[in-house]
């Protein structure tokens, strides 16, 4: 019975889905403007509001900070390098930030993360926005990769790494119905080669937050931004893990990046916030992926295996390093000693 109640509804609901669809999208789509107007015209005031940001030493945090500083916000700005926090807060400063709080702290680590969040309602009483930055991006085959241990920290900061500060603010957030604004990515819903964990903890974070918004209604608001290649330090193989054990190219990490995406982005997701946008995106041609991605998926994976897949150089690989002992992941370039088990499939990449 269930049998033949599936194939009648394989047949009957997606050829009525696409007619409702084609009479409700332009009606939807009027009204979804006129919206649009409305919150853009009464945006948050932004003016002596608390704005709490992870991530904030380096590009997309450090941009958006500069973007609530021009809104004359207060600031606490949460990562660990606090050397640069403290550069960061002198520009917010300069930009029109009202007090800038500088908090180093690891948001894997709940303890860090409730701490922030009590630091910052003694010292200004409340929160009103919580940004999740904080990030760990990487590039390389799953197969490269020798030292498991890496594995966790991936899903620790992307993924965890948005849900414990998410978790300490809720209540503070509940009180001044404020709102939680979270860095996630196109590769959530469009994979790509050599991202395997990155995709697999931003689809994690977007579910989580498309869930979460249900439960907390209109009483706390979310901001989801999904962006493609926008530049900035994950551009530049940093790797950083627990104190002491990982600091791989710090210098490259050091530099301030300024570039006009990560600013044109920061620019864009914090208007999306004060506006109210539940998703904000960059590039916004990217959505015609997703048409893609259900309609002929196939063509996809030709171009991913054509592009991106190809034999040629790897860029980072996690691989052991032979002179420490320890691992270290590689910017470019072959592994130091040849994996114990190579697999057929990584051999033919390699030869
Ligand atoms: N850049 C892009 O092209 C791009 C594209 C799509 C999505 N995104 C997303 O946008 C967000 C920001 O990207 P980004 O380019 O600005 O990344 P980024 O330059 O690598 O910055 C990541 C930030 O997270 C902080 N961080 C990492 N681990 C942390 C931890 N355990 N505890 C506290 N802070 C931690 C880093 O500061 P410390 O090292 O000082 O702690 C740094 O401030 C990320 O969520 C990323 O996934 C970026």
């Amino acid at each position: 019975m269930e049998y033949i109640i599936n194939s009648v509804m394989n047949v009957v609901v997606p050829p009525a889905s696409m007619v409702m669809m084609a009479f409700a999208w332009p009606t939807l789509s009027v009204l979804r403007a006129a919206e649009w107007a409305v919150r853009t015209f009464f945006q948050e005031d932004m003016e002596n509001k608390v704005v709490l940001i992870t991530g904030a030493s380096s590009a997309v945090g450090e941009q958006i900070a500069y973007e609530y500083a021009r809104r004359k916000a207060n600031l606490v700005l949460v990562a660990r390098r606090e050397h640069r926090l403290f550069g960061i807060r002198e520009n917010a400063r300069i930009l029109g930030a009202r007090q800038v709080l500088v908090i180093a702290a690891d948001v894997v680590k709940e303890d860090d993360c409730r701490r922030f969040v009590s630091d910052t309602i003694s010292y200004f009483g409340e929160l009103n926005h919580l940004v999740n930055t904080a990030s760990l991006g990487h590039s390389f085959y799953f197969e490269d990769a020798l030292d498991t241990s890496i594995f966790p920290h991936l899903m620790d900061i992307n993924f965890w790494g948005n849900v414990y500060p998410t978790y300490a603010a809720l209540p503070y957030l509940r009180q001044s119905r404020g709102r939680v604004v979270v860095n996630a990515s196109i590769e959530s819903w469009l994979p790509m080669p050599r991202m395997g964990l990155y995709a697999a903890a931003k689809a994690a974070v977007i579910n989580f937050y498309d869930t979460l918004r249900y439960e907390v209604k209109d009483d706390v608001g979310i901001t989801l931004a999904t962006h493609g290649w926008i530049g900035g330090d994950m551009s530049r193989g940093k790797f950083m893990l627990e104190e002491g054990s990982e600091m791989q190219w710090r210098e490259e990490r050091e530099g301030s990046c300024t570039s006009g995406h990560v600013v044109e982005f920061a620019r864009m997701m914090v208007a999306g916030a004060c506006r109210g946008d539940s998703y904000v995106k960059y590039p916004t041609w990217y959505d015609i992926f997703l048409l893609y991605r259900v309609f002929v998926p196939d063509v996809l994976g030709w171009t991913f295996r054509l592009l991106l897949s190809s034999p040629g150089p790897r860029r980072h690989a996690l691989l052991p390093d032979t002179n420490s002992g320890g691992s270290r992941p590689l910017l470019e370039g072959p592994p130091v000693r040849k994996p114990a088990s190579t697999s057929p499939r990584k051999a033919e990449r390699e030869s």
